[in-house]
């Protein structure tokens, strides 16, 4: 890793008034869970989104994209944040405004203490009902569901529960959706970790921080990816060793 780029990066990252974090995948990797375009490992190289991740596929096998969802959340609550995940939550006491903007979600963030996270795709660990019948989202705690069946339903109106997550065909959560953006056109540092790039709206986040003129875009990733060449600095290598030795020279 060029340490000058580092030492450029953590000069700007500790004059930062609006520091927004935009997180993906390969934020959450160090922690043991898959990213998602990982050519050998990724949870798309292995199964179909059209068949595990979409409200059709789930109205086509219920059945299968519960339970495939079930043994993602009980991985995700096996894991523990890694150092990158606690150096992200640490600039909370160095900085005025830090606010993270994740794609992931198994909640690392916020179980390694930052405060304001904005969550676009949801929470694996949360679950709602399918008809969403009671406003979007009906969350369901899991002793709440009734029925025999798998998946089970909801107490409310007898629809099927389902995980709180974005698929594919879906939309983000308008108020998170909404505050990501209004966030990211007044930042005056956007710091992006572990995403490919390719998925939007997530992606064009940093275009929007970027246009509106006034924010330094750092990209912390060990592949270049589609933000890159956008970005004011490239940090090449992974969130757990990057982002700690950020936060380090921040305070040196
Ligand atoms: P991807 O799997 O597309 O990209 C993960 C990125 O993380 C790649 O650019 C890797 O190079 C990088 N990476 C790998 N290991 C890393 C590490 N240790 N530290 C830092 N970076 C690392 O994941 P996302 O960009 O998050 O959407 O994908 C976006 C969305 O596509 C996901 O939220 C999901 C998926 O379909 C939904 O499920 C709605």
């Amino acid at each position: 890793m060029n340490t000058a780029a580092l030492q450029d990066a953590a000069r700007v990252l500790r004059r930062a008034k609006r520091l927004v974090v935009l997180t993906g995948a390969g934020m959450s990797k160090e922690s043991g869970i898959p990213t998602f375009r990982d050519a050998l490992e990724g949870l798309w190289a292995q199964f179909d989104p059209e068949e595990l991740a979409t409200p059709q596929a789930f109205q086509r096998n219920p059945r299968l994209v519960w339970e495939w969802y079930e043994m993602r959340r009980r991985r995700v609550l096996e894991v523990q944040p890694h150092a990158g995940h606690y150096a992200l939550a640490a600039l909370e006491k160095r900085l005025p405004h830090v606010t993270i903007i994740t794609q992931n979600v198994d909640g690392l963030h916020r179980r390694a203490g930052s405060t304001d996270v904005i969550e676009l795709h949801g929470n694996i660990t949360q679950h709602k009902c399918f008809a969403d019948c009671r406003g979007a989202p009906t969350l369901l705690a899991l002793s709440e569901l009734i029925g025999d069946s798998v998946p089970p339903r909801c107490p409310h109106c007898g629809a099927y529960a389902r995980p709180n997550v974005v698929w594919f065909n879906e939309f983000l959560p308008a108020e998170a959706l909404t505050r990501a953006r209004d966030l990211c056109l007044r930042a005056d540092v956007v710091l992006i970790v572990g995403t490919s790039g390719v998925v939007q709206p997530a992606a064009s986040l940093p275009y929007l921080a970027k246009r509106s003129g006034n924010a330094f875009l750092i990209d912390v990733n060990p592949e270049r990816d589609e933000i890159a060449p956008i970005c004011d600095l490239f940090l090449q290598g992974t969130a757990g060793n990057i982002l700690p030795r950020l936060v380090e020279l921040m305070d040196a």
